[in-house]
């Protein structure tokens, strides 16, 4: 299959992103057998009484079985899972903190990008559209106090909506930089403004959306992890007020701590905005 920047397939990205995950270094425990057999068994079961609640047919259940062998064949899963059923995992996992606050990783963080200190010129093609955008801000512990040697990582897509390493035709850390902070804990990256993002509308998942009667959109958004010694990471993301679809994510990650306020640069040329990470002690 061939794919033009202009035209990613939902195959393309579904493949490289379960490639990517693939990759990941996951947490991983023993087995607990009971805990396994509940959350398991209550899965049937919620599924189970949709069924009952809908009257689902045959020809229903087969349509069903169909999609779930494109979504695997095609790669999507990671895009599907990350989309309907990340923010309520992240809502579990994240409920006592203090500080920052987090939202969905989803499919497209990749380790590892190119290292700045204190300040960084994000990698960008030459002519890279899109709207200036200065992002700065502090690592700070929950007292305020600044955090030396934390790390802040930013990925997001370009003003088209695609990531690089997962839509095709872009360079290979385009618009991904991390920064070590120093003693003051400050960070400030050099960017434009990513556009809103579409889930691929042609694969398995596009379907989904389509069928329901939805529409397969995110708000553009700058996605962030935030790690320092002795404090819990953080991993977020943050949106643009006013941005379409801010009110009405497909994914659901949107929080109204996450809604940048940016205005006009002093020089006139793009926005600027700050944003603080206040993190929570370690566990
Ligand atoms: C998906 C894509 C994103 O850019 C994101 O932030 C969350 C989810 C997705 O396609 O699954
Ligand atoms: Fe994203």
């Amino acid at each position: 299959m061939t794919t033009t920047e202009h035209n990613p397939t939902a195959v393309g990205s579904g493949q490289n992103a379960t490639a990517s995950f693939a990759r990941k270094e996951r947490q991983a425990g023993p087995v607990d057998h009971e805990r396994a057999g509940a959350i398991i068994g209550d899965a049937l079961a919620a599924l189970h009484e949709v069924v009952r609640r809908h009257q689902v047919t045959y020809a229903e259940y087969d349509a069903l079985k169909g999609w779930l062998i494109d979504v695997g064949r095609t790669g999507e899963w990671p895009l599907f899972l990350d989309v309907f059923l990340e923010h309520v995992v992240e809502q579990v996992a994240n409920a006592d903190r203090k500080g920052a606050v987090g939202t969905i990783e989803g499919p497209y963080y990749i380790p590892g990008a190119p290292e700045f200190a204190a300040e960084a010129d994000v990698p960008r093609r030459a002519d890279e559209p899109g709207t200036p955008l200065l992002f700065e801000g502090t690592v700070t512990d929950l007292d305020g106090n600044p955090l030396d040697g934390a790390l802040v990582e930013l990925w997001h897509a370009d003003d088209a909506g695609y990531y690089s390493q997962f839509a095709p035709g872009i360079p290979e850390w385009n618009l991904r930089a991390q920064i070590r902070t120093g003693e003051d804990g400050h960070y400030a990256f050099r960017t434009i403004q990513p556009a809103p993002y579409q889930i691929p509308t042609d694969g398995a998942v596009g379907a989904m959306v389509a069928t329901a009667g939805w529409h397969p959109w995110r708000p553009a958004h700058l996605h962030l992890k935030v790690t320092a010694p002795g404090r819990a990471p953080v991993t977020t993301q943050l949106y643009f007020a006013g941005g379409e679809y801010v009110a009405d994510d497909v994914a659901q990650a949107v929080k109204p701590e996450l809604i940048l306020h940016p205005t006009k640069s002093d020089s006139g040329e793009g926005n600027h905005v700050t944003y603080d990470f206040p993190l929570d002690p370690a566990e």
